[in-house]
């Protein structure tokens, strides 16, 4: 196995940035138990950020909080110039308290409500309108508190990013944005509003684009708009692929730059872009505890190994999401089984599978750990409380070493805080 965002194996032992997992995980709080675990490394989400910031240089970044909201983590990214996207209170309210300053916030969202809205307002962020129904609401809220917002039009550009079906949001059938000419006539008949004014044109035309050439087509959509109504900012959204397979590969940003600008050309435009998965996706893994191990046979009489462990589901839906595949090595490296293997989790589903058809795992037995690559984006982020999952801890390495731990396990107490038990 190479190393992937700084985790790999020295002497038979896989380590995050030179450092053995096996200390990462003594290092947390274990009364029940130390896995699953989430474990980032602080070097590789500098490299990352240093990567988009070498191949973006004029334009400004803001990560998508979506990907993965840890405070600390957003602080470390915040530090490296970027501001945040955010779709919600909550992300908002952590990208303030990640430091972002208003001006550095893009407000997105699918369906923003009024409260959503007027809290987006009185902050001051940019707001990113997908439906002409958010126009009166943001105008009243702006004229109210005595403010004008900054408000960019989201187009659906109708172009198809090449990537998993239920990651693909700028085609003709999506629920994100507006199409060509709704966003026309928008800009034709409500230029007149007080309470806002129009920056410019905004598209996300999905998460693991295919190929820099999706984008520059989207952007060919989107500037004569640009050019037509005087515009002065474009915001791509984010969207560049992260290889998650050991034998796969995927255009790096520098890439997506070279196309994008050759796409944008000399128009004196502000560039924005709001990677999520391109930041964060190499730089952590989930470790996990192996609880049990069956062998059987299928039908047609063919092997197989279910490994059943202490994460699934719960801890990163996205295999069951999106048929998602992360690959999963031993914390300890041994000789490959020939049996196809399947990771199970401990949820009461029977889709609770987090690895299928695996061929590279060793003979594993219980209390073996696990290691889940590529669990920095859209793993923690979507973890759920079902069957009573207590969220698990997060931990980061830092560049000198030092183990970190950054956020807590879930506890009892927490899940059941808001309920009103007489
Ligand atoms: C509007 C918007 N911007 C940015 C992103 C980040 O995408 P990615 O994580 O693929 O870079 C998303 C993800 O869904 C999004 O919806």
């Amino acid at each position: 196995m190479q190393s992937i965002g700084g985790f790999g194996y020295i002497d038979g032992l896989m380590c995050c940035n030179g450092i053995p997992l096996t200390e990462v995980i003594a290092s947390v709080p274990h009364e029940r138990g130390f896995t699953p675990l989430y474990v980032y490394n602080e070097r590789a989400i500098l490299d990352n950020c240093a990567a988009l910031n070498s191949a973006f240089p004029q334009a400004k970044k803001r990560f998508a909080v979506k990907a993965c909201m840890n405070l600390e983590i957003l602080r470390l990214i915040r530090d490296q110039g970027f501001g945040f996207d955010v779709v919600s209170h909550g992300e908002l309210g952590r990208a303030k308290l990640a430091g972002a300053r208003p001006e550095e916030i893009v407000y997105a969202g699918a369906a923003k409500t009024d409260y959503e809205v007027s809290e987006a307002v009185g902050a001051g962020v940019t707001i990113v309108v997908e439906r002409p129904e958010e126009l009166p609401i943001i105008d009243v809220a702006a004229i109210s508190q005595g403010l004008e917002t900054t408000a960019l039009l989201r187009l659906r550009p109708n172009v198809d990013a090449h990537t998993h079906r239920h990651l693909t949001t700028g085609t003709a059938f999506s629920k994100f944005g507006m199409p060509e000419a709704a966003v026309r006539e928008i800009l034709e008949n409500r230029v007149s509003a007080s309470g806002y004014r129009f920056g410019g044109i905004h598209f996300h035309i999905g998460s693991q684009i295919d190929s820099p050439s999706c984008t520059a087509q989207a952007i060919g959509v989107a500037l004569p708009i640009i050019d037509e109504f005087n515009l002065k900012l474009l915001d791509i959204g984010g969207g560049f692929p992260v290889c998650y397979t050991e034998d796969g590969s995927a255009p790096c940003v520098d890439e997506f730059s070279r196309e994008i600008y050759n796409a944008i050309g000399d128009r004196d435009i502000q560039l924005l872009i709001e990677p999520g998965r391109s930041v964060v996706a190499d730089t952590a893994v989930m470790v996990t505890t192996v609880m049990s191990v069956e062998y059987g046979t299928d039908e047609e009489g063919k092997p197989w190994r279910i490994v059943t462990c202490d994460a699934g589901m719960g801890d990163n839906p996205r295999p069951m999401l999106y048929d998602a595949y992360h690959q999963i090595w031993p914390l300890v490296a041994g000789d490959p089984e020939s049996t196809p293997t399947y990771i199970a989790g401990p949820y009461c589903e029977s889709t609770d599978f987090i690895g299928r058809g695996l061929l590279n795992l060793p003979l594993l037995k219980r209390g073996d750990r696990l290691v889940m690559m590529h669990c920095g984006a859209y793993v923690r982020a979507m973890a759920s409380g079902y069957n009573g999952n207590l969220i698990s801890p997060e931990v980061i390495v830092l560049s000198d070493g030092t183990i970190k731990l950054i956020a807590m396990r879930q506890s009892f107490g927490h899940s059941i805080a808001l309920e009103l038990v007489a």
